[in-house]
């Protein structure tokens, strides 16, 4: 029997969503930001020409039905997408520090794709009361390894991160329908010592601006031309704010 494992926080994901604008095969566009460097693009393409990354702070899709504007986050693509991405990962960095959100619906399986000795770091955020769902608290893992340094030389503490301001990622503008909440984003932009860090699911940009805050070099690539677009004006906005903090 299929074991359906969806998210019941987040919406049912539709096969096809009304509206969706279907992405020019290959499409690709950069942009220089201050000191950081955002492309529109699949990011299994701008990977292999990247170097001199110092780390990674992503959090890609879960394979959890989650509803994106236009890429399909069905359950049967999650491993193809892990185990193409890890070596990326590790090969651009020299194996780590990465951090990666993933969803707890698939604890089962991070065994598969990540480093041995991998880390798991619980950091949570409060879902504000939603229709009938009540306000609750919800776990959001963070992977984590390295084979350069321990977790405790990447953060201060290395038990867990809360968070536990009412997040409001399902309102205003953010057209991204899952932003990471910012505090926990600067949590681990603020602490890695690495000066430059990479996003290759950028969405709407919340690790460029938490590297901006913490003065450091960013790499962000996103796919869709409308999570792109407002990644861009928010990154630029911290870099006209924050710039001056900036490496
Ligand atoms: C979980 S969301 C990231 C949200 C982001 N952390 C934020 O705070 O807004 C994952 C993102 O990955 C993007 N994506 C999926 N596959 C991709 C690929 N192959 N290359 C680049 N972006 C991709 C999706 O469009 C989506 O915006």
């Amino acid at each position: 029997m299929m074991h359906s494992a969806v998210n019941p926080f987040y919406p049912a994901r539709r096969r096809s969503v009304p509206g969706i604008i279907p992405l020019s095969a290959r499409a690709m566009e950069k942009r220089v930001i201050g000191t950081a460097t955002l492309y529109r693009a699949d990011c299994f393409d701008v990977l292999p020409t990247l170097s001199g990354i110092g780390a990674v702070v992503t959090d890609p899709p879960y394979g959890i039905g989650f509803q994106y504007r236009s890429y399909d986050d069905a359950p049967e693509r999650y491993d193809d997408l892990m185990q193409r991405l890890v070596p990326e990962l590790v090969r651009l960095t020299g194996n780590g520090p990465c951090f990666v959100w993933q969803s707890p619906l698939k604890a089962d399986r991070w065994h598969r794709y990540f480093p041995k000795g991998y880390r798991i770091i619980a950091a949570c955020k409060v879902y504000p009361e939603r229709g009938e769902r009540p306000r609750c608290l919800s776990w959001d893992p963070v992977i984590f390894w390295s084979g350069r340094s321990l977790l405790k030389d990447e953060l201060p503490r290395d038990w867990h991160l809360a968070d536990l301001g009412p997040w409001d990622g399902y309102t205003g503008d953010n057209p991204v329908p899952c932003p990471r909440p910012l505090a926990q984003v600067r949590y681990f932009c603020d602490s890695i010592p690495a000066e430059s860090i990479l996003d290759p699911f950028m969405g709407s940009g919340t690790t460029g601006v938490a590297a901006f805050l913490a003065g450091k070099r960013f790499v962000g690539i996103e796919r869709d031309p409308v999570y792109f677009e407002y990644a861009c004006r928010r990154i630029e906005t911290a870099w006209k704010e924050h710039g001056h903090a900036a490496v």
